[in-house]
């Protein structure tokens, strides 16, 4: 790749003030930006929107509780528009999935995009972080319960970077309790950068308990579950996950991958350099992400 004279000088970005503050930001920290510190760009914003203590115990921790972000009108619209893009698909989120929510209602859309979600997420995976999946889920009693713990860069080989690689966000409706079904989290797991073996997947868990209004939010590394709800009635949860740029293909040769001809003809070993095997993009209005890929994504890229 050529090099431009001085940081960004060949960038076209759409807002070039903006631009020039991410470019001073970079100098400032001359490149070396840790994990969990905060921007020289970001950093107002990230105390005027009262996040540092959040992200203080997010970082100690793993997962923090961010409380009054969403107004409560929205919230429960917001259980209707997530039972309207309800499938009766058994997905992997739990017993009733509404996968594949961005861009299919502006309630959903304004709540992902959320100022303190936006500024939180950027701190922990990235100026250039894009959303990863937005999919809402409904719990009932007794409902789905997984099969011990895990971490949500469940794709990525240990030791996990230093730099977290997938943040998620839920937001509950109604808020969440552990009788809600609220879900749980092993408190410092994050600071292992490793996936729970077959022992510790059956770890000692807490819930992440929230009030209507909040928001539960943890690192890609942290080991945690869903938890069964107790309580009659359904927890009505949106599911919004953001990820760090790196790494994607360079070119995209995914539309070979439709060219049945030449796939007949091409060396076998060409379907999984394409992506033929990847998870990535199989979600849909219809069905969450393919399991079954998902699956053998975890055992390739253990190896
Ligand atoms: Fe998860």
């Amino acid at each position: 790749m050529r090099k431009a004279k001085g940081l960004g000088a060949k960038a076209n970005p759409g807002n070039a003030s903006e631009f020039d503050s991410l470019v001073s930001s970079v100098e400032k920290s001359r490149g070396l930006l840790g994990p969990y510190e905060i921007s020289d760009h970001l950093s107002a914003r990230i105390e005027g929107l009262g996040l540092l203590d959040s992200l203080a115990h997010f970082e100690a921790h793993g997962y923090c509780v961010i409380n009054d972000v969403y107004a409560h009108r929205d919230l429960d619209e917001l259980t209707g528009v997530i039972n309207t893009f309800a499938t009766k698909d058994k997905g992997v989120i739990a017993d009733g999935n509404a996968p594949y929510l961005l861009g299919r209602d502006p309630l959903v859309d304004k709540m992902v995009t959320h100022p303190k979600i936006l500024a939180f997420a950027e701190v922990s995976v990235g100026n250039a972080f894009r959303v990863g999946q937005v999919a809402g889920s409904i719990k009932h009693k007794g409902g789905f319960v997984p099969d011990g713990v895990h971490s949500d860069q469940n794709w990525l080989p240990a030791p996990f970077p230093e730099h977290n690689c997938v943040i998620t966000f839920c937001i509950p409706c109604e808020g969440m309790t552990d009788e809600e079904g609220a879900t749980r989290i092993v408190p410092g797991s994050h600071l292992m950068r490793r996936h729970p073996n077959r022992e510790e997947r059956f770890s000692q868990t807490r819930p992440i308990e929230v009030e209507k209004g909040g928001v539960a939010v943890w690192d890609g590394s942290v080991w945690h579950c869903s938890g069964a709800r107790k309580a009659s009635g359904v927890r009505t949860m949106l599911h919004a996950t953001y990820q760090r740029f790196y790494t994607q293909p360079i070119d995209d040769y995914s539309y070979l991958l439709e060219n049945h001809d030449y796939m007949k003809k091409a060396p076998k070993e060409m379907g999984l350099l394409l992506g033929e095997r990847a998870f990535f993009g199989t979600g849909s209005e219809d069905k969450m992400v393919d399991v079954q890929k998902f699956e053998e994504a975890m055992v390739r890229t253990r190896l």
